[in-house]
């Protein structure tokens, strides 16, 4: 019986996943396969609607995905944003079958899925899949939704005024990240072979390529890195006519964007994305498909692992009860926060060193030191806010309330010394 279930199980995946381009219809029904042969290990949900209604597609994978388990975190990746870039979206789908025929056969893929969440969008712009054409290697047919938007050009942008009308993809993709606490993620293109990490904008910029350095800049280039270095080729930086040092880049270094995903992932929703760029053709031929897979296998699964670095943990407040929302800063990297989720659970990745965590919830604020290690995260959970001292909390934008006590207790002393000319 159990034989039997197994060749059912090889035999029709096999059959389901073959090395080719997956239409709306095939995609989805490899999907619904996927979260019907697998209901303990995965959950399909759609987050939302294109212009032209097709389906949004979400797997999300993890033992129980659907069920919280305190500190689990979630990451994601975004294939197919720009129509016309598909490799990444067929690589997802590989990532999908790889992922879920490896729990219980690869020790390390199981204790991973036993501890995170991975949430897979094989195409942000299904439409633009649709209205693209095989073989068109640097056109621009089906690269924006079907409006016409360049949908990594439609988010909100830290540095300057976006315009552009706001797309359904980009709102339901907006709403869907703002409401799991993803920790990391990427998203997925094509037409070069490069890790492109933030800041990808600057103030009024122009055509001027310069190196846009956010407050995390060492953990981006390490975070990139991993990809790059896993990849079978990558990291030699010499592909598609560019030249990458290691195979990474900074965004606004290559050229500044005024409405890309990952500075809004990453300022907005505290979660850190780069992009990935995996193929030099946008739409190439099937046959080199096996290739991009083999290519950026290790590096998808590698990349991912990165969520269990740096430091995690659960903020209390003086009762014990879990802080959803506290906004959090590591300090000397202020300019970018990020929340702790609704079971007041938060994650950073950090390299090794030592850092301090500033806590606001409200008024109070406290301040801890930690140490980060190679490795597992480190723990560090806050209870006791009474630790908070005064001087951090005196030095907080928001905290002059925290003064007016003590101003009104001096200004009655005054009065009561007639230090003050009141007759
Ligand atoms: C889905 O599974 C069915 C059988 O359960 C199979 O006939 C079909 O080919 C599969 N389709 C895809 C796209 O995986
Ligand atoms: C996409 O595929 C699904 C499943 O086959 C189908 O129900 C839906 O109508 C398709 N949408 C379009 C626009 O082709
Ligand atoms: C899924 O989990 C349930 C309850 O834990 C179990 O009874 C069932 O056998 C599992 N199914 C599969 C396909 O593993
Ligand atoms: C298990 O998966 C990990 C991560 O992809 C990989 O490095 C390792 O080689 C795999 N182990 C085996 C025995 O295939
Ligand atoms: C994964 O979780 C299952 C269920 O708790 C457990 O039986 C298994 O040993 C775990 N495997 C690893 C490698 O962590
Ligand atoms: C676009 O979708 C329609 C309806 O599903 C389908 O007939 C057509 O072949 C698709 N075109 C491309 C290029 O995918
Ligand atoms: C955003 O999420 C809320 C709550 O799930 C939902 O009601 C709303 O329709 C979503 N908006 C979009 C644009 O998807
Ligand atoms: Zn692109």
């Amino acid at each position: 019986m159990r034989a039997v279930f197994l060749g059912v199980l090889i035999w029709s995946c096999v059959l389901c996943l073959d090395f080719n381009y997956h239409d709306n219809e095939s995609l989805e029904n490899f999907l619904r396969n996927m979260s019907q042969l697998y209901p303990n290990l995965t959950k399909l949900y759609s987050i939302g609607k294109t212009v032209e209604n097709r389906d949004l597609w979400v797997l999300a994978i993890g033992r129980n995905p659907d069920t919280h388990q305190p500190l689990r975190p979630h990451v994601k990746y975004i294939g197919n944003m720009h129509g016309n870039e598909v490799v990444g979206r067929e690589v997802l789908l590989h990532l999908i079958d790889h992922y879920v025929t490896s729990y219980g056969n690869n020790d390390t893929i199981t204790y991973f899925l036993n501890n995170t969440v991975v949430h897979i969008m094989p195409s942000m712009n299904p439409d633009g899949f649709n209205n693209s054409d095989i073989g068109d290697c640097f056109g621009g047919k089906g690269r924006g939704n079907k409006n016409g938007y360049d949908l990594n050009r439609n988010f909100p942008d830290y540095f300057a005024t976006n315009t552009a009308p706001t797309q359904p993809e980009t709102s339901a993709v907006m709403n869907w990240t703002l409401q799991i606490p993803f920790v990391l993620s990427a998203n997925l293109h094509g037409g070069a072979l490069v890790v492109n990490y933030p800041f990808d904008n600057y103030p009024n910029a122009n055509d001027i390529q310069k190196y846009v350095t956010s407050p995390d800049d060492d953990v981006f280039i390490s975070l990139s890195k991993t990809y790059s270095y896993k990849h079978n080729n990558m990291f030699y930086g010499n592909h598609c006519e560019d030249v990458f040092p290691d195979g990474i880049t900074n965004g606004a270094l290559w050229y500044p964007i005024t409405g890309g995903m990952q500075d809004w992932n990453y300022i907005q929703a505290g979660c850190m994305e780069v992009t990935l760029e995996i193929s030099c053709c946008k739409y190439p031929a099937p046959q080199t498909l096996p290739g991009f897979w083999n290519d950026n296998k290790q590096a998808l699964v590698d990349f991912l692992m990165r969520v269990h670095s740096g430091v995690k943990g659960i903020i209390y407040d003086q009762d014990g009860k879990v802080v959803p929302s506290a906004t959090l800063k590591i300090k000397g990297r202020e300019l970018v926060s990020f929340r702790s989720s609704k079971y007041g659970e938060y994650w950073r990745i950090l390299l090794p060193g030592t850092y301090t965590l500033q806590v606001f919830n409200g008024i109070y604020v406290t301040e801890r030191s930690f140490d980060v290690h190679n490795g597992q995260a480190t723990r560090l959970d806050i209870r006791s806010w009474t630790a908070a001292s005064d001087s951090t909390a005196m030095h907080q934008g928001g905290l002059l309330l925290g003064y007016i006590p003590i101003l009104l207790v001096l200004l009655i002393t005054c009065y009561q010394m007639k230090l003050f000319f009141f007759n």
